[in-house]
């Protein structure tokens, strides 16, 4: 498999990246949704810290991720794949990019809106984008709200026509973005 993406098939850079930041955001999604439950404890601190630096990388992963693609191409449509179809992933794949921006910025700017104070894993202290403003506050938490159920339609349409392809197509869909050593047939 080559670093680099080819015409048949995403290369380890997009793949590594892909399945990173995809396990990156079953976490963020499950601890935001259990976090805002949680005691008002020095635990529920330290938890809040952490969805907030893992929501970080993911906007730097997201970053990289975009300028690599840029770099490295996409393969082709798999032979066979309506136009249409093509179309539709392609739009997908633009919302999924708009959304892993969109979360972690809508944090970020309620994080800021709201006075607190922004940290990565303890390493340094992010500047806020915003002074303290109730409204801005309210917005932004609640386009961080309705994002992630943006986020999850578009990841079970977007999983679901993988599965799809690989179980009742039974083409290369899935199996291209999955490490191997030769380029997945059609
Ligand atoms: C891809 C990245 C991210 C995902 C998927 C994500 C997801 C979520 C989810 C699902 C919730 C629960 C929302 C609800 O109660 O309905 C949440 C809450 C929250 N997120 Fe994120 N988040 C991300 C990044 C960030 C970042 C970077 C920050 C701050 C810098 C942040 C700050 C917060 C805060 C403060 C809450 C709790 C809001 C409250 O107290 O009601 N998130 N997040
Ligand atoms: C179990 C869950 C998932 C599966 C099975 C899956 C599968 C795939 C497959 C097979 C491709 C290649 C499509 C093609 O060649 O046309 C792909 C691409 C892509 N996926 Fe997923 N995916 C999953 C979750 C996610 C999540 C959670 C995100 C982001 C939030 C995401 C974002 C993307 C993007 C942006 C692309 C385009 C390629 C790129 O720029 O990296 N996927 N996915």
């Amino acid at each position: 498999m080559t670093l680099k993406n080819t015409d048949q098939r995403w290369g380890a850079v997009s793949q590594l990246l892909h399945w990173t930041v995809v396990l990156l955001i079953v976490g963020l999604a499950t601890v935001g949704l259990l976090m805002t439950e949680m005691p008002n404890t020095p635990r529920k601190i330290e938890i809040y810290a952490l969805h907030k630096s893992f929501g970080l990388t993911v906007l730097a992963l997201a970053a990289i991720r975009l300028a690599w693609r840029i770099y490295a191409g996409t393969p082709a449509p798999v032979p066979g794949t309506p136009h249409w179809q093509a179309r539709i992933a392609s739009l997908t794949h633009v919302l999924l990019y708009v959304v892993l921006f969109a979360m972690p910025l809508t944090g970020w700017l309620f994080n800021s809106a709201a006075g607190y104070p922004l940290q990565f894993f303890g390493l340094f202290n992010l500047p806020a984008l915003t002074g303290s403003d109730e409204s801005l506050r309210e917005t932004a938490l609640s386009l961080h709200k309705a994002g992630f159920w943006v986020l999850l339609s578009l990841v079970v349409l977007h999983a679901g026509a993988a599965f799809y392809h690989h179980l009742f197509l039974e083409d290369a869909t899935l199996r291209r973005m999955l490490p191997g050593r030769r380029p997945p047939s059609a």
